[in-house]
């Protein structure tokens, strides 16, 4: 018997110069024993001789695969690995295309091996949690991890975290062995227990931040995330408490996804959107009221376009010194596309006349120019416009103040009042004011229409009724004195 001494479980150098020698010595895999430093011997192998110094000689012949496969192959658990390779290197000798045939014993094992240490390498890449320890005084901190691999891969995984953290003082702490990397050579220690490790650190919460915010529900398949992430790495990974209530919580959450109102682009798109929209449309559209009217019809600048019949623009004199502001079209407007034609647009009209104020000579327009509403059987239900949808429509009221030039911009209700100032305002606090707008100079803000709609009871309706239209008349006084 010859006995092989091996300086570690993934001795692939070790091995491959002993298996050189051991071949130039014609020995049988049965001849041979092979010993890991450090690991118990096999008491009952029978006694045997170290393996004798063969000097020079030819190295064996082996195809390009063989070396990679073996180096693979070395670092699985399996005790047998190191006879198995030197079979298969004897083997392929006389056979140099022995590795293409699949369904040979040897080939299949090692083949076997080499795919559940690759997955292991792949495994360990993943799953690799540092946690920070303090330098102290003046020394960097250092980040230390701890990882159980069921193969020995760690001095083969070894580079791939040389290279990838190569700034930064770390260790891989795990029961068969340890790598450092203090720069500048990667460093091996023996083995450890758990408790060498650090159990948590101030990023812990921001791991599972990171996790719950890229666990997408909708696409949730248990079985195939636990083949991904087997459960045995889930005791070292912070993220891992999570990932139960997730589970449990991801149908419900898929089904409020699909559910949602489509997402809106983030607050600065309209006047991305805007620009590149004013570039690209034809200048003579963007001189007047119509070409702009006819710009309109067409825009989507939220989603709201896509449950509403047509655009309602603003309609009135070019030269209007008044400018009313509403909040968006209703039922009607949304059929008959003009602002302000139904039941609201009644009352105001109504007002409007007992103020003194020709809606001829005025301009009516709306802060959001499409209809949002729910479908509830063959009814439509108003919806009011949410603070985005009123921040994507702006653009279009600016277009139109800019080329109208009103005296006074009165806003009807707290839609409007939001469009003109770009503020949120109580209306029990600004009606009856003035206010500013940074595009459209003074703002009168009043109640909108459509609240002495809501009122049950006549008294209150009539007893409204006159303050709206006490509040139009005053605004009518303010723009002759602008
Ligand atoms: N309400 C509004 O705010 N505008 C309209 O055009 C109709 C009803």
């Amino acid at each position: 018997m010859i006995r092989v001494d091996l300086a570690h479980p993934s001795d692939f150098d070790g091995w491959r110069e002993a298996a050189r020698r051991l071949l130039m010595a014609r020995a049988t895999p049965a001849d041979v024993v092979w010993q890991v430093k450090g690991e118990a011997a096999d008491l009952f192998a029978a006694p045997a001789d170290v393996l004798p110094d063969i000097e020079g000689g030819a190295a064996p012949r082996v195809p390009r695969a063989f070396p990679d496969l073996a180096r693979y192959a070395i670092c699985h658990r399996d005790p047998e690995r190191f006879a198995l390779l030197y079979r298969l290197l004897r083997r392929l000798q006389d056979q140099p295309r022995l590795l293409d045939l699949a369904t040979d014993d040897d080939v299949y094992a090692a083949s076997t091996m080499v795919k559940a240490v690759s997955r292991e390498r792949h495994k360990m890449t993943a799953f690799v949690r540092f946690r920070e320890l303090a330098g102290e005084d003046g020394v960097e901190p250092a980040f230390v991890a701890w990882f159980e691999p069921e193969h020995h891969v760690v001095r083969l995984t070894a580079p791939f975290f040389r290279d990838r953290f190569a700034n930064m003082r770390w260790s891989i702490l795990t029961p068969d062995v340890c790598v450092h990397w203090d720069r500048p050579a990667l460093r091996f220690t023996p083995g450890v227990t758990q408790d060498k490790a650090p159990a948590a650190d101030r990023l812990e919460d921001f791991w599972r931040t990171y996790y719950a915010s890229i666990f997408n529900p909708a696409r949730l398949k248990v079985a195939a995330m636990k083949r991904e992430m087997p459960m045995r790495y889930w005791k070292n990974l912070p993220e891992s408490s999570l990932i139960p209530s997730l589970i449990e919580r991801a149908e419900g959450r898929s089904v409020a996804m699909v559910e949602a109102a489509p997402t809106l682009a983030p607050r600065r798109s309209p006047r991305i959107v805007a620009r590149t929209e004013a570039a690209r449309a034809p200048a003579e559209l963007l001189e007047g009221l119509d070409g702009l009217r006819q710009l309109a019809a067409g825009c989507k600048r939220c989603p709201l376009w896509a449950n509403a019949t047509q655009t309602v623009f603003g309609e009135g004199q070019a030269d209007a010194e008044l400018l009313f502001v509403g909040e968006q079209p209703g039922d009607n407007e949304d059929l008959t596309g003009r602002p302000f034609t139904g039941p609201a647009g009644q009352i105001f009209d109504r007002a409007l006349a007992q103020a003194g104020i020709s809606r001829e000579r005025a301009y009516v327009t709306n802060a959001v120019k499409h209809f949002k509403n729910e479908p509830h059987g063959k009814r439509r239900l108003h919806k009011s416009p949410n603070v985005s949808e009123i921040n994507a429509c702006r653009w279009w009221l600016e277009q139109e103040t800019a080329r109208l030039k009103p005296r006074l911009a009165i806003a009807l209700g707290a839609s409007a009042v939001r469009s003109l100032t770009g503020e949120s305002h109580v209306m029990s606090h600004v009606r009856g004011q003035v206010l500013s707008s940074p595009f459209a100079g003074h703002v009168f803000v009043t109640i909108h229409p459509s609240y002495l709609l809501r009122l049950q009871d006549s008294e209150d309706r009539e007893r409204e009724f006159a303050a709206f239209v006490r509040d139009l008349s005053k605004a009518r006084e303010i723009a002759c004195g602008i």
